[in-house]
């Protein structure tokens, strides 16, 4: 491997603002790099003097030049023209007839797709013509580059690559791109200069990285190792890339860079001795420099505190749906001092109105309803727990049947999954058969998550994408099968296939609302093959009916699972059923110490009293309708494309385009700007009657921006903060 055929200088260093260090020598550099014969250059015409000094020296030497674009003007404004004059521009600044390169500085607008038919067309047409002869992109992650692969393949991939971002490192990754025939640039690798600065010196916005930039000292100096030295080894380290675009600051720098990069050819045993895994880091904010600058730094005191309790905490937290990363990594508030009616006050007690998950769900009556807690703590001051039984057991059982009369029985737990699982050995017993049919989501268990295994993209339709099997039993495998809401073929064909099968667990209605009597056939079919029929009601219960969604449809299951809701807020979940099926599992071992504290029950008996009192499903029915109706009125107004989904006590929307997780994050940052946490989903209480037409006033001014931004300048240009991530394949 040569140096000239692995080496790509980068221009950026032409541009005095660029990177951390204020006294470079870019024409230098270049003079001495091309003396050593490397031949290609990495620039743009936004880095500053870069053209110039190139030009100069492109008139007698046969450089490869990779440039790059953005084309980020508005739609309107002779876009395909204004296309071909900058691709040209580039050609005669730089003095060339020919680009080696061109790649698209902006990873986001194949997304957009009116913007990429031209672009892509005028691209093309300068390829035909010899005047470019690759057609490639600069990415800054891998989820870019998932986006962009789905649009089209480009000859060139440039991506980040050093020791705290690592994902590019990713061998499969790599080959799976090297089959599709992609020449593969890294770039980075010295993280801007940031890796080969004493901390010390190192600028406020990145002295706040203190552990990372301590763990990286440490592994030098324990590996003996200069920081130029190791991260070239890391970078080089991966064969199947095939250039590395380095930035100099002098010619100094540039002879170091050579000697190394020489040395490590010689010392091959280098690449292997060294472990660089305990490096990765998955501070976003720290391994994309777009966001050095954009973001303040109380704002990235706050992301840090998340990452400092991934130290501590597993995963952040004990839910997916409240990591920040989810809203607005770094910009979403994440912990919280107080919460009441449908208000939350973070740590720093600023008040916002939370238009979002309403604690995922848990407050239909508002975040610390006066009456419940007073129940509640009653309780607890009478002793939330004792050597003896509580008596309010019975009366929640005699309540909830009451509410569902097809029910004769009750038990109870205090989370939704561990009341699935409770209610799968219950099933399992009575039906004397393993093999489970699922569709919705039902938990973290490993029953549930089992159905993986067979084909790890089966959850994928039904709930979460890139759910992961690893610590589920193999053995596991082929006892839990999914299917399709909606499709009754596909399920009686799964039924005819695996005769086995004793049980169906499903949600009542999700996202979509049943069709051609599809909880009917269901019944039908289960209730003729003596399969237990169990509806999960942890989400759905309570929000428009009083009680289970099976009320509205007269589709009566034979257990029926409730969580979230029925304690506002207080853990209490609950499963009923009918008498000869839940009576079979008295010999099964089905016990839990904290099931038996009192709160659960005491929260529930209230809850389901004043949501009755109020018939509090009606009344977040219709906030949530006018919700829905008013998604439906902006997206007509601005001539926005959304899917509206959901209950209506739950809706919520996607926008109908490549970019939908970013305008969802454009919602979040600009409403947040307004103290309204928002995303596109709202889990309605009656207390956001009040607050709707705050909501309202403050999401109309969004869609017309979004409106604004769907043909002007990307969006990108918009996003201060990095895009919300999209599920849990992307969170781990
Ligand atoms: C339908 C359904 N079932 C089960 C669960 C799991 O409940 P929990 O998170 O309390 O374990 C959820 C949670 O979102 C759910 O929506």
């Amino acid at each position: 491997m040569s140096l000239n055929k692995k080496l790509i200088l980068g221009c950026a260093q032409s541009d005095d603002n660029y990177g951390l260090s204020r006294n470079k020598k870019f024409e230098e550099v270049l003079q001495n790099a091309i003396k050593s014969g490397l031949n290609f250059l990495d620039t743009s015409p936004y880095y500053r003097n870069s053209s110039s000094i190139i030009k100069k020296i492109n008139s007698k030497k046969n450089i490869n030049i990779i440039s790059k674009l953005k084309f980020d003007y508005d739609l309107k404004s002779n876009f395909e023209k204004r296309i071909r004059n900058d691709i040209n521009d580039i050609l005669s600044a730089n003095n060339t007839k020919v680009l080696y390169g061109l790649l698209i500085h902006d990873s986001l607008l194949p997304l957009n797709s009116k913007k990429w038919k031209i672009v892509f067309k005028v691209l093309n047409e300068y390829k035909e013509k010899k005047i470019i002869k690759k057609i490639g992109i600069s990415v800054y992650n891998t989820f870019e580059l998932d986006n962009i692969l789905k649009i089209f393949t480009p000859e060139i991939i440039q991506f980040p690559l050093n020791v705290f971002y690592q994902s590019f490192a990713n061998k499969e990754l790599l080959k799976k791109l090297k089959r599709q025939k992609i020449e593969l640039h890294a770039r980075s690798i010295f993280l801007q200069g940031s890796l080969l600065k004493n901390f010390k010196s190192l600028s406020p916005q990145l002295k706040i990285w203190r552990s990372e930039f301590l763990k990286w000292s440490e592994f030098l100096s324990d590996n003996k190792i200069n920081a130029l030295k190791a991260s070239l080894v890391f970078a080089l380290n991966n064969e199947l890339i095939d250039k590395f675009v380095i930035g100099l600051d002098n010619k100094k720098q540039f002879e170091a860079v050579k000697n190394e990069f020489i040395k490590i050819q010689k010392n091959k045993k280098l690449l292997n001795n060294l472990n660089f895994n305990k490096l990765n880091s998955d501070n976003i904010i720290l391994t994309d420099p777009r966001y050095w600058y954009s973001i303040n730094n109380k704002e990235k005191l706050n992301y840090k505190k998340w990452i400092d309790l991934r130290e501590k905490v597993l995963n952040g937290g004990m839910l997916l749906s409240k990591r920040p990363d989810q809203f607005l990594p770094a910009g979403w508030p994440t912990f919280y001092r107080k919460a009441s009616g449908c208000h939350i006050w973070d740590i720093n007690n600023k008040k916002y109105l939370d238009f979002s998950l309403m604690g995922v769900g848990t407050n239909i009556l508002g975040y610390s309803n006066k009456s419940i807690n007073n129940h509640v703590i009653k309780n607890i001051n009478n002793g939330s727990i004792s050597t003896l039984n509580s008596g309010l057991d019975k009366l929640l059982a005699e309540k909830l049947i009451k509410i569902h009369p097809w029910s004769k029985m009750a038990t109870f737990s205090r989370t939704g999954a561990e009341a699935n699982a409770i209610a799968i050995r219950i099933a399992r017993i009575f039906s004397q058969k393993d093999e489970i049919a699922i569709c919705g989501y039902h938990g973290w268990h490993d029953w549930y998550l089992s159905s993986n295994l067979s084909n790890k993209k089966n959850l994928d339709e039904i709930h979460l994408s890139g759910l992961s099997t690893i610590g589920i039993p193999k053995k596991l495998k082929g006892l839990t099968h999914p299917f399709r809401y909606n499709d009754i073929k596909g399920f009686k064909k799964l039924l005819r296939k695996n005769p086995n099968i004793g049980t169906v667990f499903m949600e009542v209605e999700r996202n979509e609302k049943p069709k051609n009597n599809f909880l009917k056939q269901i019944r039908n079919i289960t209730k003729r093959k003596k399969i237990v029929l169990i509806f999960d009601e942890c989400t759905s219960g309570f929000r428009e009916t009083n009680g289970g969604l099976h009320k509205k449809y007269k589709i009566y299951p034979d257990i029926a699972v409730f969580g979230k809701s029925i304690g506002n807020g207080i853990p209490i979940t609950a499963v009923i059923g009918k008498k000869e099926i839940m009576i079979k599992a008295r010999k099964s071992f089905i016990s839990s110490t904290f099931w038996t504290d009192a709160t659960g029950p005491a929260a529930a008996l209230s809850t389901l009293k004043e949501m009755e009192r109020i018939k509090s499903w009606k009344k977040i029915t219709k906030i949530g309708r006018r919700i829905k109706m008013k998604w439906l009125k902006l997206s007509k107004k601005y001539k926005i494309k959304i899917k509206i989904q959901g209950i209506d006590a739950l809706p919520s929307f996607s926008f109908d385009s490549n970019l939908n997780l970013y305008f969802k994050t454009f919602i979040t940052q600009e409403m947040l700007k307004k103290k309204i946490l928002a995303t596109n989903s709202v889990y309605c209480c009656i207390q956001h009657e009040k607050y709707l037409n705050i909501y309202f006033e403050e999401l109309e001014k969004i869609f017309s921006q979004i409106k604004k931004i769907s043909d002007g300048k990307s969006i990108a240009y918009y996003l201060r903060f990095p895009v919300s991530q999209p599920g849990f394949s992307r969170l781990n």
